[in-house]
């Protein structure tokens, strides 16, 4: 069984052991000196505990006192319980972080996943725990004889891989969802003003065209109600992510097994009702399954003879948590953003508009996506908002002493590179006027002069450059272990604001709570999701739209 000790928090008697502690602590403070050949450490005021409750509890101020220690040298260590943990930053040990090496492993995490978020049966974590044959095509050293059906990490990666971050089947995923979001958006009232909230829009509709694009229709005739139940649940993963006992967190608990309940009912009908020698086996889409992605990961389920109860597990989470989580809230802090800037909501929709094509006769409009793709702005408001709002601890482990800086690490540290290091160095992303912690939407925009072949006139035209360079900027993380999803999310997010702004007018009313009620702030990011992915607002922001075709 994985625990992970960091969170293992002493539960009996605190103030007792804390006084001991810190008369220890001070005694060893006075014999301690810093060490040349160590990396530098945040000072822990009582050590093992205070950074581990500041990590747990007030990431702003522990992110705060590891960004101060950074600018000198771009390693800080710390004690999380009994684990050296190290914040790495920097463009080479970023670089390192990213690399394929048996030195480096990020499956201790997945593991992590794997227990506390699939809830896979004890049998099924252990094939994973127990293959050791990485996820490349070649097994690792000492595992060649291990038979390909019981390499579960390669052949989930491979399927990954293939049927879902390839091009091809990225791309057909994003027109069954343009497909779906457009009926979806279609459904509004033509010519009508009418309200709506920006977070209600992406929860629902953008969530459910994503969903259904992907695993069909099926799902949502089982359970009408579906994403009230995703919804809650999205808010308690990271709880439940570091696995707290259960009597402790019993209402997360609760939404989880509830939500994995009926994820495995659906599950077992759709199997029950699936003919996998069928037309359908090998369909772009059909309701069933949905994507053909979604369809060869049952299948590889299947293969892999995992259980009911970690199948239900790895579509809620993998499946539709992992599909909407990051995507829904990166696209409302985009949208958010444009309603609050007429002049750039109107540049974006200039912009988008020389992506249709209207024809002549029936005067139907019709989204070039693959234009979408390249409009400038749009990218770059895509960027500035991934950029800002994705807060991912990227976490590996060293299996073997490791060098970075100069220093040696031992092995079983475990390095961190936060987005929210990288993403706001000034140096790299800071512009006179648009310092790096505000939203600007021209930050990766370059001008750069277009000569008309006709007249020879020329003119500025917006480039997409961006600023920083990938080990500045990582929002789907790196190597091996990046997203595979992220091709799609790019194509969801892009192609969900290009319909938004073109088919309707849209005008800002106010902030509010997700009750409802008015709220006289705009909204800041929602610490419960940092270091997690993307990081929803804690307010949503109320409209009044009217669809103009
Ligand atoms: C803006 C949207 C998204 C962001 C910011 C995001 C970010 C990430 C990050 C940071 C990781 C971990 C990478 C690492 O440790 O190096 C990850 C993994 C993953 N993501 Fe995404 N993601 C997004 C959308 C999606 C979508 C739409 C899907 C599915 C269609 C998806 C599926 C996955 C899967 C399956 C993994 C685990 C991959 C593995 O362990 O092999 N993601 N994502
Ligand atoms: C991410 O790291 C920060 C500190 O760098 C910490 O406060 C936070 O709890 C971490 N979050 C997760 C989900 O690991
Ligand atoms: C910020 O960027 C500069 C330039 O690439 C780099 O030298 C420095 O290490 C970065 N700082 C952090 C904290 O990532």
């Amino acid at each position: 069984m994985v625990s992970f000790e960091a969170v293992e928090l002493p539960r009996v008697s605190f103030p007792v052991g804390l006084a001991l502690v810190a008369g220890v602590a001070i005694a060893l403070r006075l014999l301690w000196r810093s060490d040349p050949n160590k990396p530098p450490m945040l000072s822990d005021v009582v050590p093992y505990i205070s950074n581990t409750y500041q990590y747990m509890g007030n990431m702003d101020r522990f992110l705060a006192r590891a960004k101060e220690a950074v600018k000198l040298k771009n390693i800080v260590g710390f004690h999380l319980g009994p684990k050296n943990f190290f914040i790495i930053t920097g463009p080479q040990n970023i670089q390192a972080l990213f690399r394929t090496s048996p030195h480096i492993d990020f499956e201790v995490f997945l593991l992590i996943a794997i227990e506390s978020l699939w809830r896979a049966s004890p049998e099924d974590y252990a094939k994973f725990k127990n293959d050791k044959s990485g996820r490349s095509a070649t097994p690792a050293k000492g595992c060649e004889n291990q038979p390909e059906s019981k390499r579960y990490w390669y052949t989930l990666h491979r399927v990954l891989h293939k049927y879902l971050e390839t091009t091809q089947y990225a791309t057909m995923l994003a027109r069954h969802y343009q497909r779906f979001f457009s009926e979806y958006l279609e459904q509004r009232p033509q010519g009508e003003w009418t309200e709506q909230t920006i977070m209600g829009l992406m929860k629902y509709d953008m969530a459910k065209a994503a969903i259904v694009a992907s695993l069909g229709t099926h799902l949502f005739d089982m359970h009408p109600n579906l994403l009230d139940m995703a919804w809650p649940y999205d808010e308690v993963l990271v709880t439940l992510l570091f696995k707290p006992p259960r009597w402790l967190f019993r209402r997360a608990a609760r939404i989880q097994d509830n939500f994995h309940a009926a994820i495995s009912k659906y599950f077992v009908d759709a199997n029950e009702r699936f003919d996998w020698n069928g037309p359908d086996a090998d369909a772009d889409w059909e309701p069933i399954f949905g994507s053909r992605y979604f369809r060869e990961l049952v299948k590889w389920m299947k293969a892999s003879e995992l259980s009911l109860q970690t199948c239900a597990g790895i579509t809620s989470t993998t499946g539709i948590m992992g599909l909407n989580a990051n995507s829904v809230p990166v696209c409302a802090w985009a949208l958010m953003e444009l309603v609050q800037d007429q002049e750039l909501l109107g540049a974006v929709r200039d912009e988008v508009s020389t992506a249709f094509t209207t024809d002549p006769e029936t005067g139907k409009r019709t989204l070039d996506s693959q234009k979408v793709l390249t409009l400038p702005l749009l990218q770059a408001v895509y960027v500035e908002v991934l950029r800002m709002h994705v807060s991912m601890n990227i976490t590996r482990a060293a299996t073997k002493p490791l060098e970075v800086e100069g220093y040696t690490l031992p092995a079983q540290s475990i390095l961190q590179a936060p987005t929210q290091i990288s993403h706001y160095n000034e140096s790299v992303w800071g512009v006179e006027g648009h310092p790096a912690t505000e939203f600007w939407a021209y930050r990766n925009i370059k001008y750069v002069e277009e000569k008309n072949p006709e007249t020879g006139e020329t003119k500025q035209v917006p480039r997409f450059e961006m600023r920083g360079r990938p080990t500045d900027f990582f929002p789907y993380g790196g190597g091996i272990a990046i997203c595979p999803g992220r091709h799609f999310a790019k194509q969801e997010i892009m192609l969900s604001l290009a319909l938004i702004v073109s088919k309707f007018e849209i005008e800002f009313l106010g902030w509010e709570k997700f009750d409802g009620s008015p709220s006289d702030r705009p909204p800041k990011e929602d610490s419960k999701y940092a270091g997690a992915a993307a990081v929803p607002p804690d307010r949503d922001m109320r409209v009044r739209w009217k669809r103009i075709w």
